[in-house]
């Protein structure tokens, strides 16, 4: 049978393609990374001096499909800390493998990225939580049933798979800015349905506060790296049958547009801090 993997452009050949593109754009390495989530794209509008690539002009970067989630690459700065990040991701649900969904942690991780805050819309599981909540993600469960090491063969230990320093100085700086900051265990579910009541109770039962949709595979891949993570997540809506009210992706995308404001005062703080 004729051999085809060496037709086949390797992970590896991918990101060296892509990884060339992006340095002939931006101007310079960027030891912190940030990836804005479902209605988080303000951040990205206050980065200065701002080199943007959109996804779909880059080699083999995964492009989204959903409302709410412009791609592009931002490169510049804040309070002169030099920031690569992503406004807008891709997800598992929307049909693409776990090594796209981590592709862009991988291009962060070849520019020089030792430190990446991951920010995300979660439906809330934790009976005391509320939407506009903000919550820094304290440990996952990986519900996807897939997992982007796999077929790599690295047995990465997750035991703080969210750094606890980062942790603290997010919390530190919350206090600071008058921001409550909860801290939960988030759940991650491939979609790209909601929950049922029933799956939610299960949930929480397991020890899960919220739940979302991403995340959790790029935080694995990141922890692969040596990428320390800071995850923050906003409580969008009451997760299925808590609230007395259907889901809407709608009220989601609003919600987080609300809310993003204070995420966006606490992780511009937060930045000048790390
Ligand atoms: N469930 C799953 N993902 C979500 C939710 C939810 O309730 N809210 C925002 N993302």
């Amino acid at each position: 049978m004729k051999n085809i993997s060496k037709e086949i452009p390797s992970v590896n050949e991918k990101l060296i393609e892509t990884v060339t593109a992006l340095k002939h754009r931006i101007h310079h390495l960027s030891k912190i990374g940030i990836i804005l989530g479902s209605g988080l794209a303000g951040l990205a509008e206050e980065i200065e001096n701002p080199v943007r690539v959109r996804f779909e002009d880059l080699p083999n970067f995964p492009v989204s499909s959903v409302d709410g989630h412009r791609g592009e690459v931002v490169s510049g700065n804040l309070f002169d800390v030099s920031l690569f990040a992503l406004s807008g991701r891709v997800h598992y649900y929307e049909g693409y493998s776990m090594q796209q969904v981590v592709f862009p942690i991988q291009v962060m991780a070849a520019l020089g990225t030792k430190t990446v805050i991951i920010t995300n819309a979660a439906g809330a599981v934790h009976e005391s939580y509320k939407p506009g909540d903000i919550v820094v993600i304290r440990d996952h469960i990986n519900f996807m049933w897939d997992n982007p090491l796999r077929g790599l063969n690295r047995f990465v230990d997750l035991t703080e798979a969210y750094s606890g320093h980062l942790r603290d100085l997010a919390k530190t700086t919350a206090d600071n800015l008058g921001i409550k900051l909860r801290s939960g265990v988030y759940a991650a579910l491939s979609g790209s349905s909601y929950e049922t009541p029933a799956e939610i109770k299960a949930l929480r039962r397991m020890g899960a506060d919220m739940v979302g949709m991403s995340t959790v595979p790029e935080v694995i891949m990141a922890n692969s790296l040596g990428i320390k993570v800071l995850g923050l997540s906003m409580i969008t809506n009451i997760a299925a049958g808590m609230g007395g009210k259907p889901l809407s992706h709608k009220e989601v995308i609003e919600t987080s547009q609300n809310t993003s404001p204070k995420l966006t005062a606490l992780v511009k703080d937060l930045i000048k801090r790390i």
